[in-house]
């Protein structure tokens, strides 16, 4: 099986804008959503937004607990 590493991308999110996570893992725009989910039949994007301008580590593994937010599960094979 292949294994890849993932890791969190950090991203600098602004207050009250609308964002969509990627799900799938299919998107080419990690980690945000693209549409690719609609190819491949996949459930879709999250949509968060966040009360303040801030960065953050959102996750590309698409394991963590506490999406769309890394949490460390993506050090967790
Ligand atoms: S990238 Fe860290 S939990 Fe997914």
């Amino acid at each position: 099986m292949e294994e890849k590493n993932y890791a969190p991308i950090a991203v600098d999110l602004e207050k009250d804008k609308r964002y969509a996570w990627c799900t799938c893992s299919h998107s080419a725009n990690q980690p945000f959503c693209d549409g690719a989910h609609r190819a491949h039949n996949k459930p879709p994007s999250l949509g968060f937004t966040v009360e303040e301008d801030k960065q953050a580590y959102l996750c590309t593994c698409k394991k963590t607990g506490n999406p769309p937010y890394c949490d460390g599960s993506h050090n967790n094979n």
